[in-house]
């Protein structure tokens, strides 16, 4: 592996405002204290943590190695997630405050105290207690960005079901599959939803999923989003309104072990081929309660947006659970960040006053095409944390979306982390300094270190294999019917190290920067060199609006680069294409060096992403190589 330099921008540092120390959760002081006490004993620091949380029965000790590579977090202790997400807040100062702010894509806009979330979820766990669902049964959610989608996860929870949310821009033969995976006993889905101004049949697709029948689909519960005239089969479909009339707001929260499961979901494809992931209840809520606390800085007046959607990871951490589980009051939004204009998130941010906000780059290099005028029509002076996770941020995003959206009053935390992870990784806390394109370090009590392909530790500068070397709370615990698979995946060095797949380096001040996934980076002539990196300088390139950097065999390098690139709209109209070439191959000299061989530029209108929108690098390697890929897991775009 190559020395690299980490990133043309790194001079660039940005420190806290005073104001924002003085007012942190965590302070740099108790930051470093904690770091250190974790680094010594990294059990009492989760130990400390679970103890903030409400359990039923507590631990019999912290963490149980014996079956490593599967870890018992918290082994004898006893829990419901919605217990410290929702029953718990009803007896406090919390039962009357907003719990969930939902906006639908057309303007029309539902808001539920804690009190009325509880009582809603606790109606949908007595009806599904009565279809006959119980602990352990799975459930399929195939719902769109609503209320009940929110409700339902909870429901299920509650009564110690294990739910498993399939992304509803997802085709029938997926929803398909994973039904058939799972052996759910229930799919909840919508009768349609509301998206980019169309409007989206799903039940239509639930129907063709299940055409020739299911061996354990029972029951399919319709959630009248769209008043949408749809076929219901009288012996299988029920309207949700239907079955919760009746249901008392009252219900039992069933006792878990921590280590029960809690959801299956399956991983974006960024990972390789969709994996089964298996989250449980108790490390879980520990890891997340930590999170928001700690990097999120939550505090009692907060409104918290986090952009996911519902059938990702970043939906079930940062939408529902954790924001719940910290009290705070949580906004949804069910459609396009472009609907009716590209203004409508900022609209959102502004009417309801939301403090933090936390989205995905893919977003905010949309949004940033449109110009800073969008954001400037509305007042985003409640702002005062701003934060990214899914792709690396590039450093001219970065600045755009610190300068435009947060005035240069807010800190953007850049955060690491998987759908495996559960929580954030690697990210700064708002009292860190920045520097844009850093993921900073590892949250207290995440152990991380780089290493070459053989498992020995790499020098300062350079890149190699991202592990996490100790066990934390909010790990995956299985994949779904395949322990195999889980322990060649993720510990295939050592029982103790989980390898992540990405490829990091740390600069001279201990910072961590992400080059790429593994199967990513770009090997010319023997030097490694990010994707990250690569696009990243394009993108500091004032024509080039978004990029996909992949290797292409060459000769004589082994390998060279090929950028896709969508330009901005004043240079897409520009006639002379080979001069738009000249330039860009030149700016990337410039910034990277002569080792930055980009052969091809090819001019596109958008590049395919993956469902969750990160680009799909894999689906272009695999065009180059003449492979054609099935059209169902490109997205829309
Ligand atoms: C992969 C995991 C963030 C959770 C939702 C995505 C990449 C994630 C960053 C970041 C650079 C990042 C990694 C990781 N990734 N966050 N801040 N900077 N890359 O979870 O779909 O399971 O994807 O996303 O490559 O391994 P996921």
């Amino acid at each position: 592996m190559n020395t690299s330099k980490t990133t043309y921008s790194e001079e660039l540092v940005f420190r806290p405002l005073p104001q924002l120390v003085i007012d942190a959760n965590v302070n740099p002081q108790e930051f470093a204290a904690a770091q250190a006490a974790a680094q010594a004993d990294y059990l009492a620091y989760w130990e400390d943590a679970a103890h903030e949380l409400e359990w039923f029965h507590k631990w019999d000790a912290v963490l149980d190695t014996t079956n490593a590579p599967h870890y018992h977090w918290f082994p004898g202790g006893q829990c419901n997630i919605v217990h410290n997400a929702l029953d718990r807040h009803i007896t406090t100062g919390n039962k009357n405050k907003l719990a969930l702010i939902w906006e639908g894509e057309a303007g029309d806009s539902k808001k539920y105290t804690y009190y009325e979330l509880y009582r809603e979820v606790n109606r949908l766990a007595n009806a599904l207690r009565s279809l006959g669902i119980s602990k352990g049964d799975r459930v399929v959610l195939y719902l769109p960005l609503i209320p009940q989608t929110m409700i339902t996860m909870l429901a299920c929870a509650k009564i110690g079901a294990v739910h498993c949310m399939v992304f509803s821009g997802f085709s029938a033969k997926i929803l398909r599959q994973r039904v058939v995976e799972t052996q759910a006993k229930v799919v909840v889905t919508a009768d349609g939803f509301y998206r980019n101004g169309h409007l989206i049949a799903l039940k239509t697709l639930v129907d063709e999923a299940l055409m020739g029948g299911s061996d354990s689909v029972e029951t399919v519960i319709v959630v009248n989003r769209a008043t949408l005239d749809v076929h219901m089969s009288e012996a299988r479909d029920i309207w949700y309104d239907a079955l919760i009339r009746q249901e008392r707001s009252e219900a039992a929260t069933e006792v878990m072990h921590a280590h029960d499961p809690l959801f299956i979901l399956h991983t974006s494809g960024t990972t390789g081929e969709p994996k089964g992931v298996i989250h449980g209840h108790g490390g879980y809520m520990v890891a997340l309660h930590r999170s928001l606390n700690w990097v999120f800085d939550i505090k009692p007046t907060d409104i918290f947006w986090c952009t996911g959607d519902l059938g990702w990871i970043t939906g079930h951490s940062y939408v529902v659970y954790g924001p719940l589980i910290a009290g705070t009051t949580t906004v949804m939004y069910e459609g396009h960040p472009l609907y009716p204009q590209a203004d409508r998130m900022w609209d959102i941010v502004s009417r309801y006053g939301v403090t933090v906000l936390y989205t995905a780059p893919t977003v905010i290099r949309m949004l940033m095409r449109y110009g800073h005028q969008y954001p400037r029509m509305h007042d985003l002076s409640t702002l005062r944390l701003l934060a990214s996770a899914g792709e690396s941020i590039s450093p001219d995003t970065w600045l755009w979306f610190y300068k435009n959206i947060g005035h240069s009053q807010c800190p953007v935390l850049d955060t690491w982390w998987q759908t495996e992870t559960g929580s954030c990784m690697i990210t700064p806390f708002p009292v860190s300094v920045l520097k844009p394109g850093s993921v900073h370090r590892p949250v207290p009590g995440i152990m991380v270190d780089i290493v070459d392909d053989q498992g020995q530790a790499v020098p300062t500068g350079v890149q190699g294999n991202l592990v996490i070397t100790q066990p934390w709370p909010s790990m995956l615990l299985d994949l779904d019917r395949n322990s195999q698979k889980y322990q060649s995946t993720y510990w295939p060095l050592k029982t103790h190290w989980y390898w992540t797949g990405d490829i990091v380096s740390r600069d001279e001040d201990g910072l961590i920067w992400i080059h790429g996934r593994s199967d990513d980076i770009l090997n010319i002539a023997g030097h490694r060199i990010g994707n990250v990196e690569l696009e990243n300088a394009f993108l500091a390139h004032k024509a080039v609006a978004e990029v996909a950097v992949v290797g292409i065999p060459d000769k004589i390098k082994g390998e060279v680069g090929k950028a896709f690139v969508v330009l901005r709209p004043d240079f897409a109209v520009l006639e002379d294409r080979n001069e738009i070439i000249r330039m860009l191959k030149e700016h990337l000299r410039k910034e990277i060096g002569p080792v930055a061989v980009i052969r091809v530029i090819e001019f596109v209108d958008t590049l395919p992403h993956t469902q969750s929108g990160k680009i799909a690098r894999h689906i272009l390697k695999d065009r180059e190589a003449g492979i054609a890929k099935d059209p169902s897991l490109l997205a829309e775009s």
